[in-house]
């Protein structure tokens, strides 16, 4: 089951998939290719390290044609492509042509606090302003709208009333890795249908 995984920073959700596919938990998974949108992801060394293809598709260069691009380098390779913290938006014939075969990973129980603007830290910062009890992450379908794709997978960490941002974005980030890699799973196993 062949995957390519776009990404735009540090690269830990594409690292757990990394992991998972070595030990054997994402068994008949691999990792076709890397896509970053932005020079010097450290998620890039990640998969270097791996010996997995990389490639960088520089958003600033690429303004306007960023997702014909990367259609480019996917189309007719991989089974899935997974955005893995990544930042651009998709759009155009990349998400017809692979209509319920894009998977994002989104910092927090959509729909809350999700939208353009939302990732990173900022979903976090937003989730304590808002005084949650109860946050987490969802593994979604991408469609043409922003984290608005079939909801997958979900998983909720506890808040607290003290938490920073960074605090409550490290107890989500497990989950997340979780969440990812059991996503992953359940597709290439032909396990997940939409209604
Ligand atoms: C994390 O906040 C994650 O929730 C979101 O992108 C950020 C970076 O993730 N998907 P990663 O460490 O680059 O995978």
């Amino acid at each position: 089951f062949k995957i390519a995984v776009l990404i735009s920073g540090g690269g830990t959700n594409l690292q757990s998939i990394i992991d998972n596919i070595e030990n054997g938990y994402l068994e008949n998974c691999a990792i076709e290719m890397i896509i970053s949108d932005r020079e010097g992801a450290y998620g890039l060394e990640r998969g270097k390290k791996s010996g997995i293809k990389t490639y960088c598709v520089d958003r600033k260069k690429h303004k306007g044609n960023l997702s014909e691009e990367i259609l480019k380098i996917v189309d007719g390779k991989v089974d899935l492509i997974v955005l893995a913290g990544y930042l651009s938006i998709l759009k155009g014939d990349i998400i017809k042509k692979f209509k319920n075969k894009i998977i994002n990973i989104h910092p927090s129980l959509i729909p809350a606090f999700c939208g353009n603007d939302m990732y990173g830290i900022k979903v976090h910062e937003r989730a304590l302003e808002y005084g949650v009890k109860v946050s987490g992450c969802t593994v979604h379908f991408v469609d043409e709208g922003t984290d608005t794709g079939s909801i997958i997978i979900q998983k909720t960490v506890p808040v607290y009333v003290e938490d920073t941002p960074e605090e409550l974005q490290k107890r989500v980030l497990v989950q997340e890795h979780k969440a990812l890699s059991e996503a992953i799973k359940l597709i290439s196993q032909g396990k997940i249908s939409i209604k």
